[in-house]
């Protein structure tokens, strides 16, 4: 197999110690990529079948096999219309619109769909249609199922076998609610830790990615020759190709400033041994390359991935990806056909997408040549995985597997690889393991908190509004805990904010991340909870009160965390452990009579943070200078003592010389969050994309799109009242830390209704009535046209006013009079105002 060695890695880095630094050279170099060694050969049967079959089809059947809509926006109707050749779930959408839906309803759900596809009464057409949907650690969006540890875990598990077992059981799981494809595994090479994604990478090094993503398809897939794409086998999807962890500054979606060669020999190593495996599909990546949106590189998608490299399988475009490559929009895109995109990823806008494309083919800009070529790859996946043959999902015999859905084994499995992935940082005085027969705190707002525990990607996209409830097998940490101690004779307290009734021997404290997934999790510098130092104060009290602490860390991602591991005699990285809490008791809990029943064995696959401003820390690099090197990782043998460390922080502080300090600027800022209020002035807050006040009716919020999905609300108002309104709150514990009176609020509006005389106003809210700013936007709303984004900013101090210091509670509230509809997106506090922005004044 063509892997590059870490040796040729080093040498890379060597040469060029901080990426940044490097010369760029222009895309499309000269470099070679190797062609990759497989053992899935071309079929002549399977060819002459599809010779057969592009002859019999029509343009408009073939380009319906080529776009793929979302089960949130696709009809039954449609999919009997048009023969789409795919559909997709997205990570908030189950079937019906059910998101607790079980197993048999998502097999109910892809028989209709599929039923809908082989009908031909108006297509003509009857290619059964397959569903894909991301299954990213377990089948991760299906309530009930068992969630295996992020990828990070995984990378600190070091075990190809484990890996190799948790496809298995995925694909199995996947194969009972009748689903045929998987996204999923993610083989990004994280660089810079604060992408919001790095949990989703097994590793910032590629030779740990390169040796999982084999047996990960095979996993799913099954070997070629042998069990390939039998049984319960699923279609794997080898995503984001390519340079997806490589972005600047660690922003997602953005550009990957590299050469090729490390393109090659970091960001693609995993794409090596996937296709090697026989990976069926790869996805193409939101990030651009040197500039250059992948979506639109014809020289990667089509001459790298599939001459040079050989990869015979198809192309699936991410979502909505099309729209940022140049001369394309969200209905229409052959830019990204002709660079070599087979499968387009096309959520909402799928109808008006598919009449483009036809016209596109008919007009010749997408070649009936690059058509057939990418139906053909298409269907030959589909041949391969005997789509034709199968029949309809509920009648496939692994289908007839609902026991497979959350298996007992399963869960063991995955507690396995919880106890696996956990990384040992510090154990002074040898804490651990502890004696079951303890009396133990268990504190900390992880501790029975299996949302915070599995991260985004569960049951929901951010995986921000589950509660326990959502994970209906699930074993929190603390239950798993207070089982194994009580079946001891120990004693197990649980409370979050470390009150206890009885002194403890010892306290466990669970803290970290919220969950959070895609560009949500960008943050700008690795200090945890940086300006709002929660946690530890809650360790030093601990401490203070002379109970040995042991902190147990939830995180997507190695933080600046000197601070909590000084106030900690233990600390213990375990990263975003899915579905099976016990996992973490089974390893720090020694038995009755002192013996360890685990030990520990994850080691660090991302270089820890010695600094705050350690953004590009990687192995390899000439200036390596981390707390805990990659490969870190003690076990109960270890006496190591970590001596105090410096609490001094370099990184400039993100807030102080903020030019913007965002609220709401794609997301909610940390300690933001939506709240609506009704008629009875019921306040109610949210973090999810939609809601409703508290009676149900008054008011309604909907996510909308701006310039990235979700990045707006869009309220209506179905009442007039003064007290029904639309806020945006800070929930945090304390107010936003900021001196606000040389500042200005900015947002981006648009009135989706013409009635313009409407009362309507904003305020900038703080402690004391007397300092609210309320301002009526009457004046600036004539000029405005409905369904326009404008921006508009809002002084926050007039000459004579007193006017607010600090927004407090609510940073922007919204009241209509009337009946009425507005988006809003993008709303900062800002320095200067730019001068295409309407300023609204302070006399008004
Ligand atoms: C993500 C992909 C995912 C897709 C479908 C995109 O936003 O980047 O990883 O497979 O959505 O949910
Ligand atoms: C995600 C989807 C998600 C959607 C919400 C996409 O970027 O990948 O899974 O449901 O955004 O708009």
């Amino acid at each position: 197999m063509s892997f590059v060695s870490y040796s040729t890695l080093t040498k890379t880095l060597g040469v060029c110690s901080a990426l940044l630094v490097c010369h760029i050279n222009a895309n499309a170099a000269n470099l070679s990529w190797p062609k990759v060694n497989t053992t899935l050969k071309p079929d002549p049967a399977i060819e002459q079948q599809l010779d057969a079959m592009l002859a019999g089809m029509t343009i408009e059947q073939k380009v319906a096999q080529l776009i793929q809509p979302e089960i949130g926006y696709l009809s039954v109707a449609q999919m009997r219309k048009y023969g789409f050749g795919s559909y997709l779930n997205g990570g908030n959408t189950a079937p019906y619109g059910q998101k607790q839906a079980d197993a048999k309803t998502w097999l109910k759900y892809a028989d209709e769909m599929y039923a809908a596809a082989i009908d031909s009464s108006e297509d003509g057409s009857s290619i059964p249609t397959i569903w894909g949907t991301d299954a990213m650690h377990g089948h991760s969006n299906v309530y009930g199922a068992t969630l295996f540890p992020h990828n990070i875990g995984l990378g600190a598990a070091r075990d190809a076998d484990l890996i190799h077992r948790i496809g298995q059981a995925t694909a199995k799981e996947v194969a009972a609610t009748g689903i045929e494809w998987m996204f999923a595994p993610t083989v990004a090479v994280v660089r810079d830790d604060r992408w919001g994604r790095t949990y989703e990478s097994f590793s910032e090094h590629p030779d740990i990615v390169a040796s999982y993503a084999a047996p990960m398809v095979t996993g799913v897939q099954g070997e070629v020759g042998d069990t390939f794409l039998t049984d319960y086998r699923r279609i794997a999807t080898a995503k984001h190709f390519v340079g997806d962890g490589g972005t600047q500054n660690g922003i997602d979606r953005g550009d990957t400033v590299t050469t090729e060669q490390e393109l090659r020999d970091i960001h693609a190593a995993g794409y090596y041994t996937a296709i090697a495996a026989g990976v069926q599909s790869v996805m193409a990546s939101f990030n651009s390359w040197n500039g250059k949106r992948v979506h639109g590189d014809r020289y990667l998608l089509t001459e790298v991935l599939k001459q040079q490299m050989g990869f015979d399988g198809f192309v699936i475009s991410d979502w909505n990806a099309h729209k940022f490559v140049d001369g394309c929009d969200l209905e229409q895109c052959a830019a990204a056909f002709n660079a070599g995109v087979d499968v387009m990823m096309v959520p909402e806008h799928f109808e008006a997408f598919y009449h483009n494309t036809l016209q596109q083919v008919k007009d010749g800009v997408i070649s009936a040549a690059r058509l057939d070529d990418a139906v053909r790859r298409f269907l030959r996946a589909k041949i391969r995985w005997g789509v034709f043959s199968r029949g309809k999902p509920s009648s496939r015999p692994e289908s007839a597997n609902p026991h497979w859905f959350n298996a007992p084994e399963h869960r063991e499995l995955a507690r396995e690889a919880v106890r696996k992935s956990l990384v040992l940082l510090k154990n002074n005085d040898n804490l651990l393991p502890l004696s079951p027969k303890s009396k133990v705190l268990i504190a900390g707002d992880g501790a029975d908190n299996i949302a915070k525990q599995a991260g985004g990607w569960s049951v929901s996209w951010q995986g921000t509004d589950n509660t326990n409830a959502d994970f209906p097998n699930a074993t929190s940490i603390y239950a798993g805990l207070r089982q194994q101690i009580e079946a001891a004779g120990g004693s197990a307290e649980l409370s979050a904010d470390g009150q206890y009734r009885n002194k403890p021997d010892v306290a466990i404290v669970v803290i970290g991340e919220e969950p959070y997934a895609e560009w949500f999790g960008d943050i700008q510098q690795l200090e945890y909870q940086q300006g709002n130092k929660r946690d530890l104060a809650l360790l030093k009290r601990l401490k203070q009160q002379n109970i040995p602490v042991v902190t147990v860390f939830l995180s997507g991602r190695p933080l600046w965390v000197n601070k909590e591991l000084n106030a900690s005699d233990a600390f213990v990285a375990a990263w975003l452990p899915g579905s099976e809490g016990q996992g973490i008791a089974d390893v720090l809990l020694a038995d009755k009579g002192g013996v360890i029943r685990h030990d520990f064995h994850g080691k660090l696959s991302f270089s820890w943070p010695k600094f705050d401003d350690q953004y590009l820390l990687n192995v390899g690099q000439a200036q390596y200078e981390p707390l805990f090197a990659y490969g870190y990782g003690l076990t109960y043998a270890d006496k190591t003592e970590l001596a105090p460390l410096s609490e001094a922080t370099r990184a400039q502080s993100v807030e102080d010389n903020a030019e913007q300090t965002p609220l709401f600027v794609r997301n909610l800022a940390e300690g933001m969050l939506w709240a609506l209020s009704d008629s009875s002035a019921a306040l109610k807050s949210f973090n999810t994309p939609s809601a409703v006040s508290a009676d149900g009716h008054s008011i309604t919020m909907q996510s909308v799109n701006l310039a990235y999905q979700e990045d707006g609300r869009k309220f209506v108002w179905q009442c007039a009242d003064n007290s029904v309104s639309a806020s945006l709150i800070y929930a945090g514990a304390q107010p936003v830390p900021q001196d606000i009176r040389s500042k200005s609020l900015q947002l981006s509006i648009r009135l989706d209704s013409s009635n313009m005389q409407n009362e309507l106003k904003i305020a900038a809210m703080c402690q004391q009535q007397s300092c609210l700013r309320t301002v009526s936007l009457e004046p600036v709303l004539q000029n405005m046209a409905a369904g326009k984004w404008y921006n508009i900013a809002l002084p926050l101090h007039c000459e004579g006013e007193a006017g607010p210091v600090n927004l407090v509670q609510e940073a922007v509230r919204f009241t209509a009079a009337q009946p009425f509809s507005l988006a809003v997106a993008d709303i900062a506090l800002v320095n200067t105002v730019a001068s295409s922005t309407i300023l609204l004044e302070c006399a008004q």
